[in-house]
C-alpha cells in the first residue's frame, strides 16, 4: 500500500492508471447524455454550510447506528456488479474492507461472489441486494442461501426494471462479466410491490428499497413494510434527465417522517458531502464510484484509505461545523448555495479537470 495517498482524488488518479478505458467507462459513466450523474454532484455542490462556533471540539464522533448495527461514520458501501472485474476476489474485497474499517457492505447480486461472501472469508455485517433474474424456485434457493449466509437485510433495487442506455460501453464494446452469461431481463421487469412482499416473505429479513425517488413512493413503500428507504437514482446509470438525489431527498426524508431509516447515494465523494445529507436527514450515506476507485487504485487497503481519508475529512468538517457528534446535524446547518465549479462526474475534486483523469 503506497504510503502517498493523502487524498481521494490521488487514489482516482491511480486507479484510472490500473484500470482499461472500457471497464474505467464502465465503472465511471451514466446514462445517455449523463445529466441525471451531473445533477448529483450538482446539487451537492449547492448546498452550503452554515456553522456555529466557539463549542468545544476538542473530541469529535462521527459514528451512527444503521440497521441495529454501530457504523464507525455514517458510510456504507452500496452494492456495485462486476466488482470480480475490479478485483479477483470481487464482493469479498468490499466485504473485508467494510469490515475491517467498521462498517456495513451491500452485497451486488449481479457480482460474484454474491451469496456466499461469508464462506470466502469476509464477516462484516452484511445486507444482499437483489436483482429478480429467475422464477419462483430460482428466488426461493437463492434466498434460502442469503439466509444461511448471515445476511442482516434485502434490498430490492427498484430502479432498473429495464436496462438503461450506457454509451460509454457501447462505444468501447466493454461486456460486464455478469452480462456474458444469458439471463432472462423479464423477471425484473415484471416486478411489482406484490411480488417484492412474496420475496420478503421468504427471506424473513429486514427489507431495504433502493431507488426511490418520489414521497409518493416512499410511502408506499413503508406501506409495504420498508425498515430503509434508499434514495437513489444508481449514480445516474438508469433514467437519464432525473433531478439529482439532493433535490429530493427532503420531501422523502418529510414523508417517511421518522418511520424508516434513509440512505441516500449518488456523487457522495467527500466528508462534507455525508455532513449534508445528514443535515436533510439521511440516517447515512452510500458510495458507489468511490468504492470501486479505491479497489481499482490498491485493492482492499485502497479502499481502506478511501473510507480513512472520507474519515478525516468527516471528523475535520464537524469540527469546523461546531458539532461533535452525528446527530447534533440538522437542517440549521446548512442553506442553498450557487455552486461554484460545473459539475461533472468527479467536480468534488476541482484537480481533476472535466471529469476525465488522464
Ligand atoms: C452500481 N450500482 C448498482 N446498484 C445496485 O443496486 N446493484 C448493482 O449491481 C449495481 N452495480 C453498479 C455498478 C457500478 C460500476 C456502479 C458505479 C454503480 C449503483 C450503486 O449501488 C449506487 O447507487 C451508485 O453507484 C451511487 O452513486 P455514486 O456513489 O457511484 O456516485
Amino acid at each position: 500500500m503506497p504510503p502517498e495517498f493523502l487524498t481521494n482524488e490521488q487514489i482516482i488518479v491511480a486507479a484510472r492508471r490500473n484500470v482499461e478505458q472500457g471497464l474505467w467507462d464502465y465503472l465511471t459513466g451514466g446514462s445517455e447524455s449523463e445529466t441525471t450523474l451531473r445533477r448529483n454532484r450538482a446539487a451537492f455542490d449547492s448546498i452550503a454550510f452554515r456553522p456555529r462556533i466557539l463549542v468545544d471540539v476538542s473530541r469529535v464522533d462521527a459514528s451512527t447506528t444503521f440497521i441495529g448495527q454501530k457504523l464507525r461514520m455514517p458510510v456504507v458501501l452500496a452494492p456495485i456488479g462486476s466488482l470480480q472485474a475490479v478485483h479477483p476476489e470481487g464482493a469479498v474485497a468490499s466485504s473485508k474492507a467494510a469490515e475491517q474499517f467498521g462498517t456495513v457492505h451491500v452485497v451486488s447480486s449481479a457480482t460474484q461472489p454474491a451469496a456466499e461472501v461469508t464462506a470466502a472469508g469476509a464477516n462484516g455485517p452484511r445486507i444482499f441486494q437483489l436483482y429478480v433474474r429467475g422464477d419462483k424456485a430460482w428466488l426461493s434457493d437463492l434466498m434460502q442461501r442469503v439466509h444461511d449466509s448471515g445476511y442482516i437485510g434485502l434490498c430490492f433495487t427498484v430502479d432498473t426494471a429495464v436496462d438503461s442506455r450506457r454509451e460509454r460501453p457501447m462505444l468501447t464494446g466493454w461486456i460486464r462479466p455478469t452480462r456474458r452469461n444469458y439471463f432472462d431481463p423479464i423477471y425484473q421487469a415484471e416486478l411489482t410491490w406484490e411480488e417484492m412482499d412474496e420475496i420478503a416473505a421468504m427471506a424473513q429479513l429486514p427489507v431495504l428499497i433502493k431507488g426511490i425517488a418520489t414521497a409518493a413512493d416512499a410511502r408506499i413503500a413503508l406501506e409495504h413494510g420498508a425498515k430503509v428507504i434508499w434514495v437513489s437514482n444508481h449514480g445516474g446509470r438508469q433514467l437519464d434527465h432525473g433531478l439529482g438525489t439532493m433535490d429530493y431527498l427532503r420531501e422523502i426524508v418529510e414523508a417517511v417522517d421518522g418511520r424508516a431509516e434513509i440512505i441516500v447515494d449518488g456523487g457522495v465523494q467527500r466528508g462534507t458531502d455525508v455532513l449534508k445529507a445528514i443535515a436533510y436527514g439521511a440516517t447515512a450515506v452510500a458510495i458507489g464510484r468511490l468504492q470501486v476507485w479505491g479497489l481499482a487504485a490498491a485493492g482492499v487497503p485502497g479502499l481502506l484509505r478511501v473510507l480513512e481519508i472520507l474519515e478525516a475529512e468527516l471528523l475535520s468538517a464537524m469540527g469546523l461545523l461546531g458539532i461533535t457528534s452525528i446527530d447534533q446535524l440538522d437542517a440549521s446547518f446548512v442553506t442553498e448555495a450557487e455552486p461554484v465549479l460545473a459539475a461533472h462526474e468527479m467536480s468534488a475534486f476541482p484537480n481533476i479537470m472535466g471529469g476525465r483523469v488522464y
